[in-house]
């Protein structure tokens, strides 16, 4: 037998090791689980190489799970989701208008925080799923989504001299400088901020309230899937579910 046939069994046995508990212990068809073990590499970031001397040490040491009926999202690995490429994602459905702040209050219920989408992947899911539950179940035909992100404190105002003066300048003229995302969100912006529905941010102020919350768009037109800011506080603007994030568990193998 040649060397390189017996490191190929070594690694082999090692492999069976690392996927056995996962297969047995793993309860079935949850979807997150299900993702993780039908990506290793994603999610055995320190396994090591096989050595012929040192067989023992050759299994991966962690793999990323969730909690039931929670979705593992593929991310870029980055400091907003501890460098393991993945969080934990829901969409809530409400059955009728919520406010954003309301939805922040369904994804805290669950130890969550709101979150926003992170590619156009992330994106089309949660729209299809936004879309089924509110054109489909609810029969309506629009809505949104409530998700993460927070008017700047500097260029949030119930003035409209202070905000005209506000609209003069960066960042509060800037779609891509004007909001920021909470570090509960666990969220890398960047592409967010290149999501706005055509003429938003529109910085609306109605009576004593302002826009300076943010949802995505379901509808029929062009803002289709694309992110709109809305009022926080007002239950009445067409947000029929939250999207709720929370970081991976981690699990020793
Ligand atoms: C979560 O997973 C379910 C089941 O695979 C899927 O139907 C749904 O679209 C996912 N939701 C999101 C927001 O990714
Ligand atoms: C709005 O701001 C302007 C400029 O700071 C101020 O003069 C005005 O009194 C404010 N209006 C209200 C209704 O507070």
């Amino acid at each position: 037998m040649s060397r390189q046939i017996f490191l190929l069994i070594l690694f082999s046995i090692a492999v069976q090791a690392f996927f056995r508990p996962i297969y047995s212990g793993g309860g079935g068809e949850q979807d997150c689980e299900k993702t993780s073990t039908s990506s290793p590499s994603g999610s055995t970031p320190s396994a090591s190489t096989p050595s012929a001397s040192t067989p023992s040490k050759i299994t991966p040491k962690y793999s990323y799970t969730c909690p039931k009926d929670w979705n593992l999202t593929t991310r870029t690995p980055s400091q907003f989701n501890g460098q393991t490429g993945f969080l934990c994602t829901k969409f809530i459905t409400a059955p009728a208008s919520i406010s954003v702040n309301s939805a922040s209050e369904l994804c805290k219920k669950e130890n969550a925080a709101l979150t926003a989408f992170e590619n156009d992947e992330e994106r089309l899911k949660l729209h299809d799923e936004a879309r089924k539950h509110i054109i489909t179940d609810l029969k309506l035909g629009s809505g949104g989504v409530a998700i993460a992100g927070d008017r700047l404190p500097q260029c949030v105002t119930q003035n409209r001299t202070v905000l005209e003066e506000n609209m003069k300048n960066p960042p509060c003229n800037n779609p891509k400088q004007e909001y920021t995302l909470p570090e509960s969100a666990h969220t890398n912006a960047e592409f967010l901020w290149n999501s706005w529905a055509p003429l938003e941010p529109s910085h609306d102020i109605a009576g004593r309230v302002s826009e300076d919350c943010l949802q995505m768009i379901i509808s029929s037109n062009n803002r289709n899937g694309k992110i709109n800011d809305i009022y926080c506080t007002v239950e009445t603007f067409w947000n029929y579910g939250a999207y709720c994030g929370k970081p991976v568990d981690i699990v020793t193998v």
